[in-house]
């Protein structure tokens, strides 16, 4: 007896976003290596943090998909791609990176609404939310880079910028007090 409860376009969307949570890790992990490389330890420390908040994304989908009765397929990640040119262009990488997720989310919403999976809407609507928080947090740090001078800000804004950011907890909790439940 099939005891699969999602539909096939469902499970592989699903399985899909799964792998762009996983994306999203490297990508944090990409820009925080960077910004540490370039000695901005504050900036490295808060994307080091954010990319675990990323891999718990991940971990929800996955863990759903169990749940469901569905198989999950852990798929090859695509590289991050380049390294950011300068703080400024870091921060809009990472914004730019949020509203893919959040379209890519909305897209899962709009399927399970279509096929009147409303334990797939549920579960969905803690990512709509997660989504909002993650795109304010990112406004936040172009409205702080802005501040600082943009592309050219000076050395010592840059300085205070990172200071800041390193004494700045984000919604990311440290990896030990972390579930793929609440993540
Ligand atoms: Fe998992 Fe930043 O969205």
């Amino acid at each position: 007896m099939d005891t699969n409860r999602l539909s096939k376009t469902l499970m592989a969307a699903l399985n899909e976003q799964m792998t762009n949570e996983a994306q999203n890790s490297q990508i944090y992990l990409a820009y925080a290596s960077w910004a540490s490389e370039k000695g901005y330890d504050g900036i490295a420390n808060f994307l080091f943090r954010h990319a675990n908040e990323e891999r718990n994304h991940m971990m929800k989908f996955l863990e759903y998909i169990l749940e469901r009765g569905g198989k999950v397929k852990v798929a090859a990640v695509p590289a991050p791609g380049d390294d950011p040119s300068s703080v400024n262009d870091c921060f809009e990488k990472v914004f730019k990176s949020e509203v893919e997720n959040t379209t890519n989310i909305y897209k899962i919403v709009k399927m399970t609404f279509d096929e009147g999976d409303w334990a797939t809407w549920n579960f969905m609507q803690w990512f709509v939310k997660e989504q909002v928080e993650e795109e304010t947090l990112a406004m936040s740090l172009l409205s702080k880079i802005k501040i600082a001078g943009g592309e050219k800000a000076p050395t010592d804004a840059l300085y205070n910028l990172d200071k800041d950011l390193g004494g700045t907890p984000d919604d990311a909790r440290s990896a030990e007090s972390v579930t793929a439940e609440n993540p």
